[in-house]
């Protein structure tokens, strides 16, 4: 019997490396639904190339583009937002959280609703709704697959491990591309230099967040809503090698580390063969080994991964908007509109300016949040007041 698969944000960086691996095993997975924001020419190849029952478009301007390119085809589709939440509830076996940002939260939520397993990769999903998002997986059958790779690495690990011998979590972090780089030296970097990232290909938001180590910050997020540790028991490493992506320290001294490849299919076919093996790939030897480096983060250059951890100790809604201003600042950064570091300094803003707020507990909630977000982005980025 074939597993079957729901691609979420099937044409991103994500979605297309699931969409490679699926491909490939005929035999083992059948694909229910595809879903995209407004490429239409890309969803619909990974439809076809896929042959998905159901593609949905988010953006209802590019529906005509998706319809013509699948015209002559069974595969039906559909556009807006609510079409993605039914591609997301149609029931599939394993659904692969891929949306970028906070825009995959509703989608994610409809998956855990329909009891699916949930390939987890949209990371801000989990840290923008926290413990709300436990309690919807709790109430369903459904069941949290992490799929980046430190988490990944991490959850494989715990599974070997009694619960009562953990005593932290080690997350690796490659550095991005300004490893090394001052404070100084960050004010004038650019988009383009930041999205050159030296050991991973991904989408340019997540790009942009290893460059300034949110990434990392929203990671550390994540492995606390997965894995149930407190903030001071997950510690956060730069490995420029990446070639050890977890490790769990335990009471009596001992430590075990996840090492592979820098490879995000070795987690996605984990995932997505789980609870079976995945296909054999080249193990790593003991040469490759010898190269790996271990350094603390430069928080004083990249503050972002501190603010993740002091917005993780405060709690309430600081975590969910550390998220959201995160999102705001780089989707500003990367059309040119404000610098490198102005996008710790707004996250510093929002976080301060939430005061106490509690934690989001609807999809409404959480819309509010971004408008007061967004409406505080346009006063601090005024010419008279700008963070640039
Ligand atoms: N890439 C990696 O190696 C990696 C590793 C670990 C975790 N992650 C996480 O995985 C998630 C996806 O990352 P990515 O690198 O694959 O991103 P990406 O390449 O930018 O792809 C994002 C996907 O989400 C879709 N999307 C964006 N906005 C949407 C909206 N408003 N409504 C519906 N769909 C929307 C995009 O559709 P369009 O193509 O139409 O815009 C695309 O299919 C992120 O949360 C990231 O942090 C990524």
């Amino acid at each position: 019997m074939t597993t079957s698969v729901t691609l979420l944000g099937a044409t991103g960086s994500i979605g297309r490396q699931t969409a490679d691996i699926v491909a490939a095993h005929p035999d083992e997975f059948s694909v229910v639904a595809v879903t995209a924001h407004r490429s239409s020419q890309k969803l619909a190849e990974a439809a076809l190339r896929t042959k998905a029952g159901f593609a949905a478009i988010a953006d209802e301007s590019a529906y005509r583009g998706l319809q013509k390119a699948l015209s002559g085809t069974s595969i039906e589709c559909a556009a807006g937002d609510q079409a993605v939440i039914e591609a997301a509830s149609r029931q599939a076996d394993k659904v692969v959280a891929g949306i970028s940002g906070t825009a995959g939260l509703a989608p994610t939520l409809a998956a855990v609703a329909s009891g699916a397993n949930i390939l987890l990769a949209n990371k801000e999903a989990l840290v923008v709704a926290g413990e709300w998002f436990r309690r919807e997986v709790g109430k369903s059958k459904a069941r949290l697959l992490p799929v980046d790779s430190e988490h990944n690495a991490l959850f494989r690990l715990l599974e070997k491990i009694p619960p009562s011998q953990v005593a932290k979590l080690v997350l690796t972090a490659s550095g991005g591309p300004f490893l090394g780089f001052s404070a100084d030296a960050l004010e004038s970097v650019t988009p383009e230099q930041a999205l050159k990232h030296p050991i991973w290909s991904m989408g340019r938001k997540n790009a942009i967040d290893s460059a300034t180590l949110a990434n990392k910050g929203l990671e550390l997020i994540e492995a606390h809503f997965l894995f149930d540790m407190p903030e001071d028991a997950i510690e956060t490493w730069i490995h420029p090698q990446s070639l050890l992506h977890g490790m769990v320290i335990c009471h009596d001294g001992t430590s075990f580390g996840h090492f592979s490849r820098p490879d995000m299919n070795l987690s996605l076919a984990h995932a997505l063969f789980y609870s079976d093996s995945a296909p054999a790939s080249e193990p790593l030897s003991l040469h490759d080994l010898s190269r790996c480096e271990f350094l603390e983060p430069d928080t004083a250059a990249f503050p972002a991964l501190r603010l993740a951890r002091s917005a993780l100790r405060s709690g309430g809604a600081a975590p969910a908007v550390f998220s959201i201003a995160n999102e705001i600042a780089v989707e500003a950064f990367l059309a040119q509109r404000i610098g490198f570091n102005a996008i710790h300094r707004f996250i510093d803003q929002a976080i301060a300016a939430s005061g106490a707020q509690a934690a989001p507990q609807g999809l409404d909630e959480v819309a509010a949040l971004q408008a007061e977000t967004t409406r505080l982005f346009a006063q601090s980025n005024s010419p008279a007041r700008g963070i640039a």
